[in-house]
């Protein structure tokens, strides 16, 4: 299987360049090679730092644990859930085909058909992929809405729910497809458009949770901004009485217009999900790409604290995000997916530094404040703004609706023996 896809970018459909893809028994390979027209454009820029401008292909080819496809390709494919919607979709078509007797091809589904059954509307990040007959993928057909308004909550709920309990109907499935299956993540979730019409993701529980987790997520994300973090916004939004965090897209500009994301994993090269990685390569790629180095130096060591603080153990290099600016410069995307996890271990999935390994201790923390540019009496005041905002974490929990009873399951999370250094640290206690 050959093919050949087209990649634009944003709103105005620039064309970047083409994707080929090759497929052979299980093998998989892709290569893109820009535009000359990209590569001439006042405004082009490298859309993955693999990818320097330049004429010819750049091949790929699969290696265990990572994507066939370069990474600015791979931010947008799907994983985890969207997978399984898309696998499910596909193995209930296939059936009803074969129930009525059409030939099936029965091949499996390559990773190609998987980027591309990924809803174009919502699709993160500005890159889009159009077919060879010229389609954009994947659209929801004629005059098909892909993205709802945020009044269908309560039907994705339900029909995510089927999925979750293997009771899904092909018409669940086909409703999810455009709906749920354009962010990556191993969460349910869906795409909805908010009230003011921002497009927005919905977060849902998931049946194996044993605390409300959705809710811990808009708290985690409330603290955060009260830490002068810059955190996605959130809100709870309750349907049928079940909590869904509702997250808005900041890969979307005021008007919708689409906004170039990498993940931090593709921004620093980073291939292999499994290998550890340090916070200090972020620090280092922002040297390289900010515009304002100093301030992204600053959240980040920002948002290590909160990480410690909150007991936000799954901070991996897929859950630190970068934003186009214009010309091969990147920022720190909003904060997403932090959430408070009770009774765990604190440790971070991101070391701080090569030689500190795992452990999430602020003391370590204040020590390596140094590599982040930052003077020992700016990270004792950045300290007391993070610790500050933690503290109040109950009470931002009920100014965001929350339960005593809902916020009592989080309390291992925002109350052990970090806080208390953090408090020695900057002076509140002995
Ligand atoms: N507010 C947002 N705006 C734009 N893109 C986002 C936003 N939040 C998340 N994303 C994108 O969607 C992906 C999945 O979201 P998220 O990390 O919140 O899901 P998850 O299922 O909890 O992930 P994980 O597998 O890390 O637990 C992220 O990796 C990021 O690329
Ligand atoms: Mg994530």
């Amino acid at each position: 299987m050959n093919r050949q896809i087209k990649v634009y970018i944003g709103d105005v459909k620039r064309l970047v360049g083409t994707l080929f893809f090759n497929a052979s028994g299980n093998r998989e390979s892709s290569g893109l090679e820009y535009s000359p027209e990209w590569i001439e454009s006042s405004i082009s820029f490298e859309i993955d730092p693999a990818l320097p401008l330049g004429h010819g292909r750049v091949f790929r080819s699969k290696k265990e644990g990572s994507s066939v496809f370069h990474g600015a390709i791979a931010d947008s494919e799907p994983d985890g859930w969207a997978r399984q919607v898309i696998l499910r979709a596909h193995g209930k078509h296939r059936k009803e085909k074969r129930e009525h007797g059409i030939s099936i091809d029965n091949s499996p589904l390559t990773s190609l058909d998987f980027l591309l059954a990924v809803d174009d509307f919502s699709r993160i990040g500005a890159l889009r992929f159009q077919d060879e007959s010229g389609v954009f993928q994947r659209g929801g057909g004629r005059g098909k809405r892909t993205a709802p308004p945020l009044i269908e909550l309560d039907s994705l709920l339900r029909a995510t729910q089927a999925v979750e309990t293997d009771t899904e109907t092909a018409a669940d499935l086909e409703y999810l497809r455009g709906r749920g299956t354009s962010l990556g993540g191993l969460r349910p979730k869906c795409t909805v458009i908010d009230n003011d019409g921002s497009l927005s993701i919905g977060k849902f529980p998931s049946i194996h949770d044993s605390y409300s987790v959705t809710k811990g997520e808009v708290l985690a994300l409330h603290v955060a901004a009260a830490a002068g973090i810059q955190a996605a916004e959130a809100r709870i939004v309750e349907s049928d009485g079940i909590a869904v965090a509702l997250i808005k897209r900041f890969d979307r500009g005021p008007r919708g217009e689409r906004i170039p994301y990498l993940s931090a994993a593709t921004l620093l090269g980073i291939e292999d999900s499994h290998q550890v990685h340090t916070y200090t390569e972020i620090v280092d790629a922002l040297k390289r790409y900010s515009p304002d180095y100093r301030a992204d130096a600053e959240e980040l060591w920002r948002r290590i604290a909160l990480t410690i603080l909150i007991t936000n153990v799954d901070d991996h290099m897929r859950n630190h995000g970068f934003l186009h600016v214009e010309k091969n410069q990147w920022r720190l995307s909003p904060a997403f997916d932090i959430n408070p996890f009770p009774d765990r271990r604190r440790v971070l999935k991101t070391w701080i530094t090569e030689s500190l390994g795992d452990a999430a201790s602020i003391q370590s923390l204040m020590e390596a404040a140094p590599y982040f540019g930052i003077e020992s009496k700016r990270a004792c005041a950045l300290l007391s703004t993070v610790e500050g905002a933690v503290a109040r974490w109950r009470q931002i929990g009920k100014d965001i609706g929350m339960k005593a009873s809902e916020l009592n399951a989080f309390e291992t999370a925002f109350e052990h023996v970090e806080r208390l250094s953090a408090r020695r640290i900057i002076g509140l206690i002995k």
